[in-house]
């Protein structure tokens, strides 16, 4: 409802350039002219002005009520709270991840249909986070041990992004995330890749497979999208290599990025709950292979 903020706005123009050019006349009109020129005519009260001066103001300002009441009732319209949620969306320290009702969960983009509204749970698994996407929904906090709801609704496709407005910690910042609205059949066609496995890891990878487990990333980290067991400690990495950022948009996925995240965690994201992995060089390339593998 940017048509709103539109209209407070030019209002407040008018009122600021009524106001500024009086004060502006006032000054020229009523200026000391010379020592001795007598006080100008004082007037005491005019029932006529004092009358005006209320009635535009309550006039614009009921208007205004009016139009913002039709707006929120519109942007937040009732849900009807025995429908189950489109999507479960969760705040982490840092990170959001959401879960769909068919059980498919993916971190980071957010894919949604376009023209349908989606009903949209917000929670958070430990401290408030607040979800924000200024061009598709209100803010709303995630608060830990509550549900809150909104809707989720874009009119057409793109990328919208979004962010934590909620002080929530050291990577506060970098909690980010993306909105990709598509069309119904593109979106159900990604919903159906994000089901499937990745291909079956060859060579090196097959080794970082091995790795995978006995190095005990698998005891923080799903690999596919519909294996993530709720309060799982680190992200999904199901179809890790499609994705364009990590670690919440603090850097691109490149395979040198990757590669810190395996060699020292903390310089990768200061603060983040992964700890120091103590891998060799050999144990970090078939890893990486692995995580390449990830499609
Ligand atoms: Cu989460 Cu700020």
């Amino acid at each position: 409802m940017a048509a709103v903020f539109s209209l407070v706005l030019l209002i407040a123009a008018v009122v600021f350039l009524v106001v500024a050019v009086g004060v502006v006349w006032t000054v020229i009109r009523y200026r000391l002219r010379s020592r001795t020129s007598s006080e100008p005519r004082q007037i005491f009260g005019s029932p006529k002005l004092e009358i005006l001066w209320t009635v535009v103001p309550l006039l614009i300002v009921t208007g205004l009520f009016i139009v913002t009441v039709r707006a929120m009732v519109f942007i937040d319209a009732p849900q009807d709270s025995s429908q189950l949620p489109d999507v479960v969306i969760t705040g982490h320290q840092w990170r959001w991840e959401a879960r769909y009702s068919s059980g498919i969960v993916v971190p980071w983009d957010i894919h949604i249909p376009t023209l349908r509204r989606l009903r949209a749970r917000i929670e958070s698994a430990d401290v408030i986070h607040d979800f924000w996407a200024p061009e598709l929904a209100r803010k709303i906090d995630a608060v830990p041990g509550r549900w809150s709801y909104i809707w989720l609704e874009a009119d057409s496709p793109g990328t919208y992004t979004g962010t934590c407005s909620e002080f929530c910690g050291a990577q506060h910042a970098w909690m980010r995330f993306r909105v990709i609205a598509e069309p119904e059949p593109t979106f159900e066609a990604w919903l159906n890749h994000q089901a499937q496995p990745s291909p079956e890891p060859s060579g090196l990878a097959a080794e970082g497979v091995r790795l995978f487990q006995s190095k005990k990333c698998a005891d923080c980290h799903a690999v596919t999208a519909t294996g993530v067991t709720p309060g799982a400690k680190g992200p999904s990495l199901a179809h890790l290599a499609t994705r364009e950022f990590l670690g919440g948009g603090i850097s691109r996925n490149t395979p040198e990025a990757l590669l810190l995240w395996l060699t020292n965690p903390q310089a990768a994201k200061p603060g983040n709950p992964m700890p120091d992995t103590l891998l060799s060089a050999d144990e970090r390339a078939a890893l990486l292979a692995y995580l390449e593998s990830l499609r």
